[in-house]
């Protein structure tokens, strides 16, 4: 088998999370799909139980979204959101965005094209913030073991797994881990969830003072946890959380990359566990997987302080020429419609 360009043996594609013994097999390729079934280039069928990488939530072929993003091609295939210009729809979504999520008011909306340029953002906008009120030393993020916010530098980082930080010299020191909530796991004999929650609670504390409070920033949290495996908090975990981060003015970065849109049976996992974030990421069922975006929501206190504090401390300069794709927010406001039409919550 040749070796590629890239060092891996076999097909010449760099494939994410591929051991080489996969590329070995070669790669299962995949041509079509038919609602909740794709086929491959042999014509064999199967039920794509993952849909896709838990993004294509209303199956592989729904008309409503083909047809809103070929209306938009013909119509508008392109522009960006730089310098004070935008499209209808990436405004259109922004607002629909700000009124579906209830859990914490929220202000502004920012586009990204994935989850992980999502929860980057996010760093920065803390950053900024921060730097915007006068707190520059306070810019540690506390994430979670076991917790999978992206693959950038920064998610990577932020994510709790060994193998995303092995040999790529991460997590950088002012990225923090704290407990992984997996009660099945972790509890002690005869300890119940309210217990244990109790002992995750002070453990995140304990990090804290031992830090300082004055250094850490901010806090990110998947509502429930996908990456090493579907781990549902334990009873009071998030109320028993939040209470520490209110004492020590650390924000709550909710990560809803995995379950935002209807996937916990409301329409937010920060609905379910009764979670007031600060900032916000969506991605992947946003467009039901048919094209790439993601958003990072800024809470209305957050907002106003940016906007307010920019003219002295220079423009939040940070953005992606596809940020707001008008094919991409049209796509993602059908799918929105499709939701909000089905009694999810
Ligand atoms: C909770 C969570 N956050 C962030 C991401 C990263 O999203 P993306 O792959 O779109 O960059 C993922 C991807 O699976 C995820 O599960």
């Amino acid at each position: 088998m040749a070796k590629t360009t890239n060092g891996f043996m076999g097909h010449d594609m760099l494939a994410p999370f591929t051991a080489a013994w996969m590329i070995d097999m070669g790669p299962l390729v995949i041509d079509r799909a038919e609602g909740s079934y794709v086929y491959d280039i042999n014509g064999k069928k199967y039920l794509d139980s993952l849909s896709g990488l838990w993004c294509t939530v209303l199956g592989g072929s729904e008309p409503r979204l083909i047809e809103a993003a070929n209306k938009q091609l013909n119509k508008l295939a392109f522009y960006h959101s730089f310098w004070n210009r935008t499209t209808k729809p990436s405004l259109d979504l922004a607002k629909e965005l700000i009124n579906m999520f209830t859990a914490n008011k929220m202000g502004k909306v920012f586009f990204t094209n994935s989850g992980s340029e999502a929860n980057d953002t996010q760093v920065k906008l803390v950053w900024y913030y921060n730097n915007a009120i006068g707190r520059p030393n306070k810019k540690k993020i506390i994430a979670r073991k076991n917790a999978y916010h992206g693959s950038t530098y920064m998610t990577a980082g932020l994510s709790g797994l060994p193998s995303l930080h092995l040999k790529f010299d991460l997590p950088p020191p002012y990225i923090l881990h704290t407990d992984c909530p997996h009660y099945w796991n972790n509890h002690l004999p005869g300890e119940t969830e309210e217990e244990y929650s109790t002992r995750l609670a002070n453990n995140l504390e304990n990090l804290i003072l031992k830090e300082g409070p004055e250094t850490v920033a901010a806090f990110i949290a998947e509502p429930v946890m996908g990456g090493a495996g579907v781990i549902i908090p334990p009873a009071t975990y998030f109320e028993k959380i939040q209470a520490v981060l209110k004492k020590y003015d650390i924000l709550f970065i909710a990560d809803e990359v995995i379950c935002g849109f209807g996937r916990l049976g409301t329409m937010f996992g920060c609905d379910k566990y009764n979670i007031k974030p600060d900032l916000v990421s969506i991605a992947k069922a946003l467009s039901g997987g048919y094209i790439p975006i993601g958003a990072v929501l800024v809470s209305e206190e957050i907002s106003k302080v940016i906007s307010s504090q920019s003219n002295q401390l220079g423009v939040f300069c940070h953005g992606f020429t596809y940020s707001g794709h008008p094919v991409a927010c049209a796509v993602a406001l059908e799918a929105l419609k499709i939701y909000k039409g089905k009694k999810y919550y």
